[in-house]
């Protein structure tokens, strides 16, 4: 049976840090897979973290199942978190939660619970998005079709191109991804106006908005980088959401998030749990416990709450000055090309917008990864390599 098999192409992302292992430059920079790194290079537990891990070590007193949906009270605590404490939605118990194994779990979680509702339902990504996004959903059953969204020339959204495609051609009840924040890979995001706009074409349409918000707080601020998704819940009936704890608690390999779903009426919210809880069943049948316990641990004390937040905080202060410094850093290296739109960008990313060749140059000559799309992370850099990676990119173009 086997011999008909041929081999995947290797992931455009992940495959990154495996030629980055292996690469024996001295001078090599990682600013390929979005992790966060400090300003050593390495990716730390977070403070809170730690201490809750040490709490747990002695007051967790079992290994049992933790159920289909994973903690009640993790999902509760974090749903705060995305939408904020007092949201109707949250109040009119108009919403189903089931902890999952990262962001990428929940996607797939959510895209075969939509393909219950709706089979083989048509969902609109923007182009670009997550490299990911498209083989989670065509594996869950999902018809996937782009909408225009960064445009190379200003950098920025092509906020009429998206409305204009979505307006023409998605039919009702088609299903529209969006991100949170932080866009991944451009780190162009709508602005408020904008995401207002698209919930009103959403709801006048009768689309499906499903939001994708895996870098809550690594952008403006926690409540800032959500505010778009929350006024998203507050003009639609309906909407999904999936939520990661990788990046804004860093813990990645823990596999840690959630899925959220936004229903009209409450009995209809525990229709959607309970089918939530049969896709779930019948793939891994709960998820993993641990990162989510650390999460809860974290939401349900004030002190390490406040430690987490201040983190966070550093975190993304960080990101910011790096964006700015690296522009400085390619201007001091006689770049006439304007790189400015990288102080304008939020989150992780951005595309460098240079081509194919010139990213191939980066890696195999300079030993700097990055993306194919020439997307980077910011958070790669640091005082000793920035400096070199601006002389790398000043080399290329
Ligand atoms: C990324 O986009 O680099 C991260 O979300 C890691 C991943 O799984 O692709």
């Amino acid at each position: 049976m086997f011999e008909s098999l041929r081999a995947v192409p290797a992931d455009p992302i992940l495959n990154l840090s495996v030629l980055y292992r292996q690469d024996t430059n001295p001078n090599k920079v990682d600013l390929g897979v979005g992790v966060y790194k400090d300003e050593t290079g390495h990716t730390a537990i977070m403070a809170a973290v730690s201490r809750a891990q040490e709490r747990l070590l002695v007051e967790e007193d079992t290994k049992t199942y933790v159920g289909m949906a994973g903690s009640k009270r993790f999902c509760d605590l974090l749903s705060q978190v995305t939408l904020g404490t007092d949201h109707q939605v949250l109040t009119d118990n108009r919403i189903a939660l089931a902890q999952t194994p990262g962001g990428s779990g929940a996607l797939r979680v959510l895209g075969e619970f939509i393909n219950v509702a709706k089979p083989g339902a048509t969902v609109w990504v923007g182009n670009p998005t997550w490299a990911n996004h498209i083989p989670v959903m065509t594996s869950a059953g999902l018809t996937v079709k782009q909408y225009p969204y960064y445009d190379a020339k200003t950098r920025g959204v092509d906020f009429d191109a998206m409305m204009a495609a979505l307006e023409a051609d998605a039919q009702a009840g088609d299903v529209v991804l969006l991100h949170g924040c932080c866009h991944n890979p451009s780190g162009a995001d709508l602005n408020l106006a904008q995401w207002q706009a698209t919930a009103d074409l959403i709801k006048a349409k009768g689309l499906l908005p499903y939001v994708d918000i895996a870098y809550q707080g690594l952008g403006e601020g926690m409540d800032e980088d959500a505010a778009g998704l929350r006024l998203m819940a507050n003009t639609v009936p309906e909407m999904v959401i999936a939520s990661s704890c990788s990046k804004n608690f860093g813990l990645y390999r823990e596999r840690t998030g959630m899925a959220m779903v936004i229903t009209a009426t409450a009995e209809q919210a525990s229709l959607a749990q309970s089918q939530m809880n049969s896709v779930i069943r019948s793939n891994y049948s709960m998820p993993p416990s641990h990162g989510a316990m650390v999460v809860e641990t974290i939401l349900a004390d004030p002190k390490l709450k406040q430690m987490w937040r201040d983190e966070l905080k550093t975190m993304r202060k960080r990101i910011k000055d790096l964006r700015s410094q690296l522009v400085d850093a390619i201007k001091a290296e006689g770049v006439e090309q304007d790189f400015s739109f990288i102080k304008r960008q939020n989150g992780m990313f951005s595309f460098l917008g240079v081509s194919a060749e010139q990213v191939d140059k980066l890696v195999n000559e300079h030993s700097v990864y990055l993306v194919g799309s020439s997307r980077i992370n910011l958070a790669g850099l640091n005082q000793h390599n920035i400096a070199y990676v601006a002389k790398a990119i000043a080399a290329v173009l």
